[in-house]
């Protein structure tokens, strides 16, 4: 499997970029961030709690999102691999993630990480505020909130994946497709390799996905 985490400040481009990965290497998004807006636009007990603790720019708490994350990889168990985007948020979401891949006989292979200051963030979310339906887009205050959690509790993240040789930052400023094109390098440097042509064929179904 192929597991990259997409990672970097709110507006930083993790949404966009993953829609075109996950095109390109036939991935599973999973965005935690769109997870929880499913679940407020579905009126769950979850969407109604997490709904006041993202409009103020907060983060919900880890046992929220790694069981949603738990839950998308035991329905997605024939995935070629996943892009987790806005997760993991924390050392305690990062620990989780490596458990329960390890536990579908995986891991992550990759962090990448987009890089903008706080100026282009602030520009870039507001303009989206403009025309986007997320409430925590339409003020500077709760967008500078969200960007200052980044720093205060999300950054440290960085540090988990650098310790195990994972870690790449990206310039995050730029036309997209050139970003894009960045993050394919960085990603094609990792993914597994095929298994090589063996003399024997596999004989079974789950010989021949080992
Ligand atoms: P989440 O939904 O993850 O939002 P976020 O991290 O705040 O980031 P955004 O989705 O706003 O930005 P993005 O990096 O995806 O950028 P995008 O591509 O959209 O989280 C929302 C909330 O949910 C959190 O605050 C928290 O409360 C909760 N939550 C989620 N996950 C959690 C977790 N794991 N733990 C706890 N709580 C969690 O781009 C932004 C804009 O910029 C777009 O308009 C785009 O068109 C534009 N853009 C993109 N790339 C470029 C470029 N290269 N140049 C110019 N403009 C660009
Ligand atoms: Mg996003």
């Amino acid at each position: 499997m192929l597991n990259i985490v997409l990672f970097g400040p709110p507006g930083a481009g993790k949404g966009t970029q993953s829609q075109k990965l996950i095109a390109k290497y036939h991935l599973v998004h999973l965005s935690t961030g769109d997870l929880l807006r499913a679940q407020i636009a579905a009126g769950t007990e979850l969407g109604l709690k997490a709904k006041k603790i993202m409009d103020e720019g907060l983060l919900v708490p880890d046992e929220v999102v790694i069981g949603m994350i738990d839950n998308a990889l035991q329905s997605n168990q024939q995935a070629a691999g996943f892009i987790f985007d806005g997760f993991p948020r924390t050392v305690a979401q990062a620990t989780s993630l490596d458990r329960l891949l390890a536990g579908h006989g995986t891991g992550v292979q990759a962090m990448v990480a987009l890089e903008v200051d706080e100026e282009e963030l602030i520009k870039r979310l507001l303009e989206r505020g403009k025309t986007s339906q997320r409430p925590d887009d339409q003020d500077e205050t709760k967008i500078r909130r969200r960007v200052s959690v980044y720093h205060s509790e999300t950054a440290q993240v960085a540090g988990y994946y650098a310790t195990q040789a994972k870690f790449h930052a990206l310039n995050g400023i730029g036309g997209i497709e050139t970003i894009f094109g960045q993050i394919c390098t960085i990603i094609d440097q990792h993914q597994p390799t095929a298994p090589k042509a063996s003399a024997t064929p596999a004989t079974s179904v789950s010989e021949a996905q080992a």
